[in-house]
């Protein structure tokens, strides 16, 4: 029987094992990102870089994966039609991404800054993306700073969801949006919060 995964959107044939191993190959990469184990990576990653996990197109790619699977999991959530990060950043050089973490090193997001052409070259946030779990919990707002301290009153890149719309209305509202519209996720990934490591 053809099937369709609600979670990653593969469709595979049951039974066949060629599909199903496939599809179990892309299936973690999004369990992994709602549910994430402790990377491994991050803390040397962080002892050499103490400013934070973030990355340009020459940073090492394991990292960049970690990023891209965020970004897939933006995408899927909201039904965009490509992810917003590559990983190897070849058509795409100026992408800076940044990784948030919890306490046991655990990837619980990330988000994609690019500069904006089309302004006066401010930043601009492209996107973020925190699994289920670790929303309403005060990660973004305790690294907004942050981000302003590196890329200043930030451009922020429109439509964007309700969350980030009552978070800009609610605490910066100094910061533009470039198109003002609002996206509604087509797929809640608190749907999924039950998936476990
Ligand atoms: C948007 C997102 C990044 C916000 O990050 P977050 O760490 O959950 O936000 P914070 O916990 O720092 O929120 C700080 C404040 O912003 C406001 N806020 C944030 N999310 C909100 C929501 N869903 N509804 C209403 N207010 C919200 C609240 O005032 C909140 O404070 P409170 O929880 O004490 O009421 C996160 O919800 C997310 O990843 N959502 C899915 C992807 C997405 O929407 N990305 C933005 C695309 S434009
Ligand atoms: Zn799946």
């Amino acid at each position: 029987m053809l099937k369709q995964c609600s979670l990653c959107g593969y469709t595979y044939v049951e039974g066949y094992l060629d599909t199903e191993i496939a599809h179990d190959k892309r299936h973690n990469k999004f369990a992994q990102s709602i549910a994430p184990a402790p990377c491994l990576m991050l803390e040397p990653y962080l002892e050499q870089y103490p400013e934070g996990a973030w990355i340009d197109r020459g940073g090492p790619s394991w990292l960049r994966e970690e990023i891209y699977w965020r970004a897939k999991l933006f995408q899927r959530e909201f039904g965009y039609d490509t992810p917003q990060w590559e990983i190897d950043g070849r058509s795409d050089p100026s992408a800076i991404g940044f990784a948030f973490y919890d306490s046991d090193y655990r990837i619980i997001g990330a988000s994609c800054f690019r500069p904006d052409h089309t302004s006066d070259e401010r930043m601009r946030l492209d996107w973020v993306w925190l699994c289920p779990s670790a929303r309403r919990q005060g990660v973004l707002m305790s690294h907004w700073i942050k981000f302003r301290d590196r890329c200043g009153i930030f451009l922020i890149e429109g439509p964007v969801s309700t969350a980030m719309l009552k978070f800009l209305q609610r605490h910066f509202p100094d910061h533009r949006v470039s198109k003002p519209y609002i996206s509604y996720p087509t797929r809640p990934m608190e749907r999924f919060s039950d998936i476990k490591q």
